[in-house]
This record gives C-alpha cells, structure tokens and sequence, in this order.
C-alpha cells in the first residue's frame, strides 16, 4: 500500500471492478487516455480481473486509487510496460468521477507511483503518452517530465486525429538530455 497525503493506492480488487468498467466505457475518458474506443462489458471486466489476479506477470502493475479520508474508490494507475533490463517503465492513470478532477488527486498519484518506481522497484525512467492538448500536460511537466518528442496526427478520436507527446521523468535528471520541450 502507497499512502499519500489524500490518498492510498493499493493492489486492485475483484470489487473495483464496478467502478473500472464505467470509466473503461466513458468516452471523454477513452479519449483523453487513448484507450480503445470499443465497449466494455461487466463480463469482459471480470474476466480482465480473473486474468489479472491469475498473472504473475511484473510488467504490468495496476493500483486503485482509495480517498485516504473516505474510503471512497476514485481512480485507477498502472505501471505497466516495464523493461526490467533498461529499468524502464510507462505510468498511465485516470481519475474516475469529473468531480474529483482538479483537485490535485492525479498529480498526487503520479508522483508517489514515480517514487515507488524509482525507491523500490530500482526502475530509472517512467514515460508517458500525453495528448498534447491534454489540461494536464502543464502538470506533468511542472512534476519534472521532460518531453521527448511528438508523434504526429498519432491518435483517433471525437472525429478528428491528435498529436501525442512523449514525456519521460528521469530518476537521474542527468540522463534525460534535456529532451525537446517545446
Ligand atoms: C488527467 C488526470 C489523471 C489528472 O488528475 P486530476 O486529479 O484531475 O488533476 P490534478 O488536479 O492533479 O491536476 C492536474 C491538471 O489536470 C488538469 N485537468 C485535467 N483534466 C481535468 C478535468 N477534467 N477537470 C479539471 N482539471 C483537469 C487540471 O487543470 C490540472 O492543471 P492545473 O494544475 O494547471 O490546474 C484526470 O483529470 C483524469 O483522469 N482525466 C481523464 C483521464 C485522463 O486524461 N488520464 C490521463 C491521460 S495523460
């Protein structure tokens, strides 16, 4: 378990999956995380559950994002892609409800999975595909993303193609040679 200021992440449970399989089917959220546009059924989730919990399978490490006062499930983060030999690895995330966004719960989930990857895991680059007209970009790089270049026209969505940022934070600042942050 991961404890935050106003969050806990730990390991997903069989019961998260109520609130996973609503923002898998949210179209503003498909979008903005470039996930796959198809729907997805209570019994797709559950089995995407049995699967995982049956995987023994370290590059894919998915956290539920607990409401430290509440109790309240709020979101989902992954670590997932990890390259155990390069020590690196890709974090992606969603914060569940529109009321809960805004209010500094991403940013605070992003950054004790960063720590975790760097402190625990010895892992030493996180990276990150990031519309790059996603609200959050700003933040990502004030929490030390260097941008490390752009795909064009790379993703399709709501009628129309984006461009997507590729974004990395360092364990070593050193090593990320500055990137290309325009
Ligand atoms: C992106 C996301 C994880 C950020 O988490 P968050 O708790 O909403 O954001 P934070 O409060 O930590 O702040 C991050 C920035 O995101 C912006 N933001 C992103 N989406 C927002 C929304 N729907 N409503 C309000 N602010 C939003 C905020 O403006 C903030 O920027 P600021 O500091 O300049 O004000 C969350 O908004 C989300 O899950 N969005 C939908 C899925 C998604 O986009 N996932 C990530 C793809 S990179």
């Amino acid at each position: 378990m991961l404890t935050g200021e106003k969050i806990i992440l730990r390991p997903i449970r069989m019961e998260d999956r109520e609130y996973t399989v609503k923002w898998r089917n949210d179209l503003f959220i498909k979008s903005s995380t470039m996930a796959h546009p198809f729907p997805v059924t209570e019994e797709m989730e559950k089995e995407w559950y049995e699967e995982n919990g049956r995987s023994r399978n370290n590059s894919y490490l998915p956290f539920t994002v607990v409401h430290k006062e509440t109790g309240k499930v709020i979101g989902f983060f992954t670590l997932n892609n990890i390259n155990w030999i390069s020590g690196v690895g890709f974090i992606s995330g969603v914060i569940g409800e529109r009321e809960n966004m805004g209010k500094g719960i991403g940013r605070e989930s992003l950054e004790i999975l960063i720590r975790y990857a760097f402190d625990f895991l010895n892992l030493r680059k996180i990276c990150a595909h990031v519309r790059t007209d996603h609200p959050a970009m700003k933040t990502w790089m004030e929490t030390g993303a260097v941008r490390e270049g752009t795909l064009a026209g790379h993703f399709y969505a709501d009628g129309r193609y984006y461009d997507i940022a590729f974004i990395s934070w360092f364990r070593d600042k050193g090593e990320s040679g500055g990137g290309d942050n325009r």
